[in-house]
Formats: structure tokens, C-alpha cells, sequence
């Protein structure tokens, strides 16, 4: 943290999706209702954004921007994301180092020798640093791609991930992963900084979770996404942000006694992917940390009528954030907040756990549905197996007595394990029951001992 009792204050972008002006797929250079007006009428995405960002006075100390800085490997967008990415640090009186990128799905390359993969990437890092960061050197696998930005006089440092280093062109799916290889190494580069009780950000592109309550249904999740939240706790990081889906989202999780934040911006500026298709509007976040525990994201959204952007306007205007050892966050909480209103980031946790609770539960109807049509089956089975030993001529010579015993046996064995796969059931939909009405209790007035109890229950159920 910043001394003196400084907020430090983070532009997060992503998803720019730079492309070829006539390719369509960029808001701000093929696409935007600007383009019809004369040239000296138009902002762009950066005289906007500085535009937006001096209205609000917001004065960000770093900008993160979590991957997918070209649109489909477009080598015409590297030119394109390297300005726009240079200017905005310029606009901001920032130098380029305060400026972190990562690698999206859109910014490596399917085609072609593994090493040449990150080329356009390489070439927009370099574009952007300059002398002020190495390039990777040549050969650098793609679990190394970790780029660690220290600054000891804002009090933090930020880790990009590179969680497209399973993509290839075999690779079908796009949910990215950050595996325990890239992990091992991000170890050993965190211990340069080890003691130093720095502020610490993850920076990725692809999701951590699944958000609830939004148009899209595939968030392409991280393959280890539980593992990485897990280990990201477990290494003290206090925030995580990424992209990929165009989602706004926030998430606060507590892990083994630490809170970590997620959290998602809207693309800063597509055309097609999420805006139209899946109604998700073009936006950024500023997250500002003001303290150790606790911190605010503001959601800005662009209004393609009036070329202004506007607060997002879905939830709270200001959503808190939450850092840390849980105690300490949970006792600063408490002191913040009035027991009857429970802030907008812990009712987003309860409506994510309650969503996790009302799945679980249709799982387990669905599976006792199951269990009870393949018991339903069997018995069937056993009957025709009883009839056709009774009545086939080639088991006459069979005891009279085998067929209705093995009728009786297979009737038995379905009726001794129907009693108890209820029991099992019954017990476990109970369990996810007294969550439901828990987090509901909770959403309605904050209780922490009971939260504690759910949430405690809600790790070992779910
Ligand atoms: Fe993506």
C-alpha cells in the first residue's frame, strides 16, 4: 500500500480486441456511432476514457489490462493496441512500466511452430516497454511467460499470468488453465519480494469462477480454476482480476482464513463479442484499495447514443471489495457497516453460494431420479429373469424353488438400498436446505456467526 495513508487506485481494462479497422470487430475503429461524424467529433476509446476518467476524477497508479488485446491473432491490431496502450499511459502521466499486460486466447497464435505462438503478443510487449522491460527470451516455455511488476513506492506488485499455456490449435476448448508449472515458477519469482508486505494482484485473462446472474451461460472457467484460487490465497494475493468473457463481476472468497477478491471488467471495446450477442455492454472498472483489507470497485459503462460512459447502473453504483486475513477484514467490516444492510460484494457471495446451493440440490433430485428409474428397471429385469426361469423349457430341470428365489433376492437387494439411497438423500438435500435458508436469512440481515457456520458447511457440502 501507498505510505501516508495513500489509496492506491487501478484502472482494470480488457478485452480490447484490436483488430483490422474493416474487420468489425473493434467498437472504436470499425464499428462506433462516432465513425459517421467528422473526424474532429470523434474521441476514440482513449480520448474517451481520459475524457471519463478526468470527469470522474478518477487518477489511476497502474492500468491492467487481462489479455485478448488483439481480436482472432490480428497482426493489423499490434500496431493499434501498442498506441493505444502507450498513449494511455502518456495521457495519464504514468511510464509504460505502470502499465501491465497479460496474454489472451485472442493474442496467441494456433497456427504455426510452438515458438512463434506469442510473436504478435511479444511484439505488442515490446512495442509498449521498450528498453524499460526484456522481451522473454527466445525459447521461453509457455508456463515461464510470468511477468512480475514491483513497485515498492506504490506499495504493490502485480503477477501476469499467462493462463493460455495449454491453447493449441488441438486444444477445442477455450478455458485456459494456469498450471501447477507456471505456479511453481511464480513461486520462485515471488520471492524477490517475500517480507515485503506488498499489495498483491493477479493478473490473468481467463475466468476464476463462474459468474450467476448474467445473459452468457459458457464462462469458459479455468480448468484449475480451484486450484488457482486456492494457491493464490495460500501466496497472500489480495486481488485477482481477469477478463475473456465480457462478464462485470465481483466475487469475494474467503479461503482457509484469507479473503481474496475476484474480480471481472466488461470489454473495453468490442463490437460483436458479448456486446451484441450476449448484451453485455463495452465498460472498464477502477478498483481503489483503501487499505490493506479493504477496497471499491466503480463500474463504468459506454452509452453508444449520447458517447458518454455512465456508472453501470446493474447493483451498487460502488461495490466493496474485501482483502486479506479474514478476521482482521471481518472485524474492519463490522465496524464499517450497519448490521442491517449487508454490502453489495458479500450479497453477490451469497447469491453466487445460494445459486451453488439451489444446483446442488437439483443435482441431487435429479440423481435420486436416477437411482430410483435404474432400481425401477432392475426390478423389472428381475421379474422377466423369474418368469423366463420359470417358463423356459431349458431351465425345467431347475428347482422348483430358484426361480422366485432369485426373484426375491434381486427384489431384496433393490429394496434393502431404495431406503437407504433415500435416507442418503434426504440427508444431503436437508443439509443443502438449511444453506439455502441460512444465506437467505443472511441476505435479508447479516448474522456472522451464522454466516461463519454456512459458510464452513458450504466449503465441506459444496
Ligand atoms: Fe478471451
Amino acid at each position: 500500500m501507498p505510505s501516508g495513508g495513500q489509496k492506491l487506485v487501478l484502472l482494470h481494462l480488457t478485452d480490447l480486441h484490436f483488430g483490422a479497422p474493416e474487420s468489425a470487430g473493434h467498437y472504436w475503429n470499425s464499428e462506433a456511432t462516432e465513425l459517421r461524424l467528422a473526424e474532429h467529433n470523434r474521441r476514440g476509446l482513449l480520448g474517451s476514457l481520459l475524457r471519463d476518467l478526468r470527469k470522474e476524477r478518477f487518477e489511476p497508479d497502474l492500468v491492467i489490462v487481462t489479455g485478448d488485446l488483439l481480436d482472432r491473432g490480428s497482426d493489423a491490431g499490434v500496431p493499434l493496441a501498442i498506441a493505444f496502450l502507450r498513449a494511455l499511459a502518456e495521457g495519464l502521466g504514468l511510464p509504460v512500466t505502470r502499465v501491465v499486460i497479460t496474454p489472451g486466447n485472442h493474442d496467441v497464435l494456433r497456427a504455426g511452430e510452438p515458438e512463434g505462438r506469442y510473436a504478435l503478443y511479444d511484439a505488442i510487449r515490446s512495442g509498449l516497454y521498450g528498453d524499460a522491460r526484456p522481451p522473454f527470451p527466445p525459447g521461453t516455455p509457455p508456463h515461464r511467460r510470468v511477468d512480475h511488476f514491483e513497485h515498492d513506492d506504490l506499495g504493490v506488485e502485480v503477477v501476469s499470468f499467462n493462463s493460455c499455456e495449454e491453447l493449441e490449435p488441438s486444444a477445442k476448448q477455450e478455458h485456459g488453465s494456469v498450471g501447477v508449472g507456471q505456479r511453481d515458477y511464480a513461486e520462485e519469482v515471488l520471492r524477490a519480494t517475500e517480507g515485503r508486505g506488498l499489495f498483491r494482484v493477479a493478473a490473468m485473462h481467463h475466468h476464476l469462477e463462474s459468474p450467476v446472474g448474467v445473459v452468457r451461460g459458457d464462462y469458459s472457467v479455468m480448468d484449475d480454476a480451484g486450484a488457482v484460487r486456492r494457491w493464490l490465497a495460500h501466496r497472500r494475493f489480495h486481488l485477482a482480476l481477469h477478463g475473456h468473457q465480457h462478464v462485470d463481476w465481483d466475487d469475494v472468497r474467503e479461503i482457509d482464513g484469507w479473503f481474496l477478491s475476484i474480480t471481472a471488467a466488461g470489454s473495453a471495446g468490442v463490437a460483436h463479442y458479448g456486446r451484441k450477442d450476449w448484451h453485455l455492454p463495452i465498460g472498464y472498472q477502477i478498483i481503489v484499495i483503501d487499505g490493506p483489507t479493504s477496497g471499491r470497485r466503480m463500474r463504468r459503462e459506454y452509452d453508444p447514443q449520447t458517447m458518454e460512459w455512465v456508472a453501470a447502473g446493474r447493483g451498487e453504483a460502488v461495490q466493496t471489495l474485501r482483502f486479506g486475513p479474514a478476521e482482521e477484514a471481518e472485524a474492519e467490516a463490522a465496524i464499517e457497516r450497519p448490521r442491517s444492510a449487508p454490502p453489495a460484494a458479500q450479497k453477490t457471495r451469497f447469491a453466487v453460494h445460494l445459486e451453488h446451493v439451489e444446483r446442488a440440490i437439483q443435482s441431487q433430485r435429479a440423481s435420486f431420479r436416477v437411482h430410483l428409474a435404474c432400481l425401477g428397471v432392475a426390478m423389472l429385469i428381475a421379474t422377466a429373469i423369474a418368469l423366463y426361469l420359470s417358463l423356459a423349457p431349458d431351465f425345467q430341470e431347475l428347482p422348483s424353488w430358484v426361480p422366485p428365489a432369485v426373484g426375491f433376492a434381486l427384489l431384496l437387494a433393490g429394496s434393502v438400498s431404495l431406503p437407504r439411497q433415500f435416507a442418503s438423500y434426504k440427508e444431503t438435500v436437508d443439509k443443502l436446505r438449511f444453506l439455502q435458508d441460512g444465506y437467505q436469512r443472511c441476505m435479508a440481515q447479516p448474522d456472522d456467526e451464522l454466516l461463519r457456520l454456512l459458510d464452513e458447511r458450504f466449503h465441506r457440502l459444496i
